[in-house]
């Protein structure tokens, strides 16, 4: 079995606790309600990728109605707990099954960067979305998170300089993230350019980027690195169905 997927199955339970219902403010708090924002006015939506379904429960409760689909067959069942009458389907975002045009508006979020084939699952989501419908796609922001990212401090300085390092932005690579407690997930860095040219190929028109301040930062960390405030987590495409491509 393909590690990422593997990965996902064993540790359903650990992103259960530590990233759902509450247990992440930057989720709760930020992106949460970001999401419903940016779906509002829609009808039909899908999820790819929706692992215990907590995007659709959030849309739901402003009455959009939604499907989740997921490959895991555990993120599937505790959602399905967590709400009995989500709509929650076993499916890889690559295949998707679903008729053509059959949703308005489709949301990945922190998704794509464990999709191996992210380009079919574009050209999937093109099928299945309606022609002026949105696509959002919410993820580490390949930029300014790519791997070898990190704080230096530089003491050849008077006062000693802090500054945020950039990793090797252009080389996409397949590495593990390690979350700690024995926890870690695949995923593949790929530049932003990768990212924007298979949404255009795919049919897709750029409408948006957002990019929201960090969420939850320390005083503490304030104080040491104020730079801190300024370096974004996250990037968020809003981009639309050209029309004529259905
Ligand atoms: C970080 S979780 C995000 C869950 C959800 N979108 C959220 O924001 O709460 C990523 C999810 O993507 C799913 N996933 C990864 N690759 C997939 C694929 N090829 N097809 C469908 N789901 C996939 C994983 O099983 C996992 O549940």
């Amino acid at each position: 079995m393909d590690q990422s997927k593997n990965s996902w199955e064993l540790n359903s339970e650990w992103w259960q606790n530590s990233f759902t219902n509450g247990a992440n403010a930057e989720y709760s708090q930020q992106l949460l309600p970001l999401v419903v924002e940016l779906m509002s006015g829609f009808q039909k939506v899908l999820e790819i990728g929706t692992g215990e379904g907590q995007i659709i429960r959030a849309l739901k409760e402003v009455s959009i109605n939604s499907v989740g689909i997921d490959q895991s067959a555990n993120q599937i069942r505790h959602g399905k707990k967590s709400d009995p009458s989500s709509v929650l389907v076993r499916s890889l975002a690559e295949q998707l099954p679903f008729r053509n045009s059959f949703f308005d508006a489709a949301i990945a979020c922190l998704v794509v960067e464990h999709v191996e084939l992210f380009e079919e699952s574009f050209r999937e989501v093109s099928r299945v979305v309606k022609s002026g419908g949105r696509f959002v796609v919410a993820m580490n922001h390949p930029l300014l998170q790519s791997p070898g990212s990190s704080w230096v401090e530089d003491w050849t300085t008077d006062p000693p300089e802090k500054y945020w390092r950039i990793g090797s932005y252009l080389r996409e690579e397949r590495s593990e993230e390690y979350f700690g407690d024995g926890v870690s997930i695949p995923f593949t860095h790929r530049p932003l350019s990768r990212y924007l040219n298979a949404l255009s190929e795919s049919g897709f028109v750029t409408t948006r980027l957002i990019e929201p301040e960090p969420f939850g930062i320390y005083e503490e960390e304030l104080k040491w690195k104020n730079e801190i405030a300024f370096i974004p987590r996250l990037l968020i495409i809003v981009c639309e169905k050209s029309s004529g491509t259905d």
